[in-house]
């Protein structure tokens, strides 16, 4: 099974996490960066609006996978623009896999894993699992029991 991990992070507490997970199932990365960086506010904005940013260049075809796991921060409850916007290049997605990884300052109720989930189902893609990092945990290198959990549901795969 082939895996590609789509990471945006902005202050590195993702990439941390996914830098761990990639070497785990051996998968190929592609991070996901801004054209263009934006103040705090308009960040917190884009994500209430659902708003989409320009980004750079990465893989977003996934003729050559089997399984996408997302990955990025929770902005205003909700997925950053970026993400929005790599999640509307996502080529070639139909009856591939999916699952999704976030970080947070808080674990209280958000709405990004939903709009991700629900985004995805509805390009034919199946849903395998999702997780929530917190950053302090991020921070203490206290994640690994987290992903392992995470992982279990790529072992059917992985063996096959
Ligand atoms: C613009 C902005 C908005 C954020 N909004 C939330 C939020 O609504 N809920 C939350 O738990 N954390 C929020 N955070 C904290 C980040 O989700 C958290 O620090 C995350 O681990 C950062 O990941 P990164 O280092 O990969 O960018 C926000 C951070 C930023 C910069």
């Amino acid at each position: 099974m082939k895996i590609l991990i789509a990471c945006y992070s902005y202050s590195g507490n993702t990439l941390k996490v996914v830098e761990e997970l990639k070497k785990l199932l051996n998968a190929d990365l592609t991070e996901i960066k801004t054209v263009k960086d934006r103040w705090y506010l308009f960040k917190v904005w884009d994500s209430i609006r659902g708003n989409q940013v320009p980004i750079k260049s990465c893989i977003n075809d996934l003729r050559n996978y089997d399984t996408l796991i997302v990955c990025c921060p929770i902005w205003a409850g909700r997925t950053p623009a970026a993400i929005n916007e790599y999640l509307s290049l996502i080529k070639n997605a139909k009856d591939s896999n999916f699952a999704v990884l976030v970080t947070a300052g808080s674990d209280k109720k958000q709405k990004a894993t939903i709009y991700i989930r629900e985004y995805l189902s509805g390009q034919g893609m199946n849903f395998l699992g999702q997780i929530l990092i917190l950053a302090e945990d991020v921070k203490k290198d206290n994640f690994q029991d987290k992903l392992d959990i995470f992982m279990k549901r790529f072992q059917n795969d992985l063996e096959n």
